[in-house]
């Protein structure tokens, strides 16, 4: 099953949204394959966002992912990474829809609370960053309830 890695963002570990962030995964059905507090290096964050080094908020970016702790998981499930950027938002919460994470708790495109991977790709690539010491498995009792 395909897996995308979700990172609560300092502003969201702040506004004490990771419980209900977790839960909404929870709930639809993914199962969590790693999970970890890591207050993050700029470095480290230069290479996450390394796609967007020398755009006008590259900055900024940083310096907002690197101000507190962030808490990164992989998700596993049906088109996890598709689905996960669904369950996010848009990336500017203005356009986000209700009912998505950054439609009901964020307003500012610089403080959108949440990460998702954007691709299988950039999804295997993340976790690797993230994750370097690979991810847990193990059976989950309810699949048959989840899955055909
Ligand atoms: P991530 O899941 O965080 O990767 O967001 P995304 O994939 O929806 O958007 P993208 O990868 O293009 O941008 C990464 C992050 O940079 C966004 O989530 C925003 O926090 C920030 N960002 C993107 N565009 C802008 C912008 O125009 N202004 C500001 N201030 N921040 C931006
Ligand atoms: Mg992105």
């Amino acid at each position: 099953k395909e897996q995308t890695y979700i990172m609560v963002k300092p502003d969201g570990v702040q506004r004490g949204l990771v419980g209900e962030i977790i839960a909404r995964f929870e709930k639809r059905g993914f199962k969590l394959v790693a999970m970890k507090l890591v207050h993050a290096t700029p470095e480290h964050l230069e290479k996450h966002y390394a796609d967007l080094k020398g755009k006008p908020f590259f900055p900024g970016l940083i310096k907002y992912m690197a101000s507190g702790p962030v808490v990164g998981m992989v998700w596993e499930g049906l088109d996890a990474v598709k689905t996960g950027r669904a369950m996010l938002g848009a990336t500017n919460p203005l356009a986000s829809s209700p009912g998505t994470i950054r439609g009901d708790y964020a307003l500012a495109v610089g403080r959108n609370i949440c990460h998702g991977s954007d691709a299988v790709e950039s999804a295997k690539k993340e976790i690797a960053l993230w994750f370097p010491e690979g991810i847990i498995q193990y059976t989950n009792t309810n699949e048959g309830w989840i899955f055909e």
